[in-house]
């Protein structure tokens, strides 16, 4: 197996969560979208055991989980063969296999943390089938996040990211790059990422029902990048991902209104709002990759300078445009439309992220803004129960900490989730 954490020979891995700049929603139809990975990221270690169990231990959503690998052994057979690198979606079969070994009830059936569950299942018996075609191993995965789940920052592709590159990595089917031996963080070939993408992509779908791909493809590759589905003409899609050649330097103010909202319902919604008047919401999607583009081109001109305010300002005209755009398909949200008009008071520039109906908020800060006036609109905000932080976009993707105890010794430990560590 390859190390991971060090001491106790598991494997560490983290993975990012995302904000969506422009193009959520249009996304799902096959427009660009922009996505940025977050300094917020998800944390699982994955430890061989010998009791002839999997564990999944979610504590962050309460959730633990034991299965006796014997009751796992008829489900398994219908798991073999295929090709590792290009999953596919369970049989309905398979489903039902696998809803039956969750013990999942009738009425939770559509429960986030629940479908979680069955796509932890589907990974880890998709992946290890592959790999040891006799026996499944006995393994323990602990999860834990900085990422508030349910909120648009994409934490369950963060999950889904974690669960396929460790499982996948403690199979051998992916390894770390050699070149990076030395180092205290281990990434995988191009081609070994778009295996981990593509088995995250098949949890998010699990998780979402239709998701673009989008949040699984950020979160995989980190920094900054151009998404687009594409469908060929027998119906199959793949994702195409360009990473942005320039960001400018953005500082932005993340707020979460903690309304709860359920990614799958909001776009569910706006496609039965598009099947309805096509002619009418067509255009507003189609407007909403105009926005990503144009958007692009801006800090592809922009460069690296911040001092652009002509830039600054068409950024802002875009947020606006954007917000617009998608309180009219009808994913916005009074506690979403508070942000704005808070943001507003200040001179700011405001836009929901992800699939929005609650959920998070960007606003975009200047350059000129001031100390003193973020912390009075932070201050604000958290007056009327938001969280809100100051954020840097644009880390690292999937990684393997080959060493998260030097990583604590030499400052990491505010990015590392504490209840992790007392684990390790
Ligand atoms: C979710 O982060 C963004 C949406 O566009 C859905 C998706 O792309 O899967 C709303």
């Amino acid at each position: 197996m390859e190390s991971g954490s060090g001491d106790n020979g598991g494997i560490v891995i983290s993975a990012p969560g995302k904000v969506i700049l422009h193009g959520e929603h249009a996304v799902v139809y096959g427009k660009v979208a922009l996505a940025v990975s977050l300094n917020l990221r998800t944390y699982l270690e994955l430890k061989d055991t010998e009791n002839n169990e999997v564990r999944l231990d979610l504590p962050d959503i309460e959730l633990h989980r034991v299965w006796k690998l014997e009751d796992m052994s008829v489900i398994f057979e219908s798991f073999t063969g295929g090709d590792i690198t290009q999953p596919g979606p369970p049989t309905s079969e398979q489903l039902a296999h696998l809803k039956e070994l969750a013990g999942i009830k009738k009425e939770e059936d559509s429960e986030v943390k629940y479908l979680a569950v069955i796509a932890f299942l589907y990974i880890y018996l998709g992946i290890c089938s592959h790999k040891r075609k006799s026996k499944l191993p006995s393994l323990c995965l602990r999860v834990n996040s900085n990422l508030p789940t349910g909120a648009g920052l994409g934490s369950s592709a963060a999950f889904s990211v974690c669960l396929a590159s460790s499982l996948l990595t403690y199979c051998g089917a992916v390894k770390t790059l050699d070149v990076e031996k030395e180092s205290h963080f281990g990434r995988w070939s191009q081609e070994n990422l778009e295996t981990i993408n593509n088995w995250a992509y098949e949890a998010e779908r699990i998780i979402h029902g239709t998701p673009s791909g989008i949040d699984n493809s950020i979160s995989t590759y980190g920094g900054a990048i151009n998404f687009r589905r594409i469908t060929d003409k027998d119906g199959k899609v793949t994702p195409k991902i360009v990473p942005l050649e320039r960001v400018p330097l953005l500082r932005i103010l993340l707020v979460n209104t903690k309304v709860p909202r359920s990614t799958k319902v909001l776009v569910a919604n706006v496609r039965k709002k598009l099947e309805k008047y096509p002619d009418i919401i067509g255009p507003i999607l189609d407007s909403i990759e105009g926005i990503a583009n144009t958007c692009e081109k801006l800090f592809a001109d922009s460069g690296d300078n911040n001092d652009n305010t002509a830039a600054i300002e068409e950024l802002e005209e875009l947020i606006d445009i954007n917000q617009h755009h998608l309180a009219s398909i009808g994913v916005s949200h009074p506690a979403l439309q508070q942000v704005c008009q808070i943001s507003a008071k200040y001179g700011l520039h405001c836009k929901l992220t992800g699939a929005g109906g609650g959920g998070c908020a960007v606003t975009l800060l200047r350059k000129d803004t001031s100390q003193g006036s973020i912390d009075e609109i932070q201050k604000e905000l958290k007056s009327i129960g938001f969280d809100c932080w100051e954020t840097s976009i644009g880390g690292p993707g999937v990684t393997l900490h080959r060493n998260i105890h030097r990583e604590l010794s030499e400052g990491a430990s505010a990015a590392i989730p504490k209840a992790l560590l007392e684990g390790l």
